[in-house]
């Protein structure tokens, strides 16, 4: 059965961040607020809870990993549950993780696109940073939507669809967009049948991802900002969500409206900005979700696809 666990349910910067002091950041660190902290953005995949596929590498996997100790099975005097990588882009808060992991015992396995490759080996060369450590293996992954596979994690199909976003600052094609600069993930379990679409950036829901999603049980998708503008009301900055290639939820055009069409499926919000409202647990932008049968991830959440 396809298992699935929330490592880091925030968006860049985590809940709270360290110098943020936005009514969010600073009403969790006094407990004036009911919400609880969150780590940077990963999800884990397995078919059996044995063998895990890390889906983005947050700066925060260590904390990530002792939290989960199905990551640590203890088989050997150098261990991990983690039988690779795959990198939906080449952001910072997907990819730093992987200079944690330098200590492998052998090269991490690592799936991505020609374009996270091409960012992580020039503008952010983490990858050749780790050729003096453990190294990697690169498997290029199709972002065309055709299937593909993962060695160790058996019975698992995967599948990467390009999104229409934007490459990181640091990106020598940042100004210049291509296919595989963003995916979304689709994973399914093959004697199940039944699977997941990751997509912690989504600008909006294209059409070609609208069958995906139709098919899959889990939509696990952005839930970077509540409003466009969401930063400059909060008063730390000027960045707007859509620019950033993060759909707000709210509004005519938000992503509860865009999710609506998919009353089968389960939907969870992931890459939840410390900006956000609906961190609040009991706030009226919640309970908005809640109406529209949208849950919000939190850091250890566990599903059974
Ligand atoms: C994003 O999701 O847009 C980026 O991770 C933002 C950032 O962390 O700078
Ligand atoms: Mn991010
Ligand atoms: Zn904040």
């Amino acid at each position: 059965m396809l298992k699935v666990r929330v490592l880091g349910s925030g968006a860049g910067g985590g809940f709270p961040q360290w110098n943020c002091n936005c009514d969010n950041c600073s009403g969790l660190r006094t407990g004036d607020l009911d919400a609880r902290a969150r780590t940077q953005s990963s999800i884990a995949v397995s078919p059996n809870g044995r063998d895990w596929l890390l889906v983005n590498a947050s700066p925060d996997i260590r904390q990530q990993v002792l939290a989960f100790p199905a990551l640590q099975p203890g088989r050997a005097k150098r261990d991990t549950g983690i039988r690779g990588v795959l990198l939906i882009d080449s952001q910072i808060d997907h990819t730093t993780g992987l200079l944690m992991l330098r200590e492998h015992n052998a090269p991490l396995e690592l799936y991505c696109s020609r374009m996270v490759y091409q960012d992580l080996t020039t503008g952010f060369p983490v990858l050749r940073m780790l050729d003096h450590y453990c190294g990697v293996n690169w498997h290029e992954i199709p972002v065309d939507g055709e299937p593909f596979e993962v060695a160790g994690i058996e019975g698992l199909r995967f599948s990467a669809l390009a999104l229409t976003s934007k490459a990181p600052p640091y990106s020598p094609h940042r100004e210049d967009p291509h296919p595989g600069d963003n995916i979304g993930l689709a994973v399914r379990d093959e004697q199940t049948g039944r699977g997941l679409f990751y997509a912690p950036g989504l600008a909006g829901i294209e059409p070609h991802l609208e069958p995906v999603m139709t098919k899959s049980d889990l939509l696990l998708v952005d839930g970077t900002c509540w409003t466009d503008d969401e930063m400059e009301l909060r008063g730390v900055g000027t960045r707007r969500s859509l620019a950033m290639g993060h759909l707000p939820q709210s509004g005519p055009d938000g992503m509860i409206e865009a999710l609506r069409p998919f009353a089968h499926q389960r939907k969870v919000l992931i890459h939840i900005n410390n900006t956000n409202p609906i961190l609040v647990e009991d706030s009226a932008q919640r309970r908005q979700l809640v109406a529209a049968g949208i849950e919000v991830s939190y850091d250890g959440m566990e599903i059974d696809v």
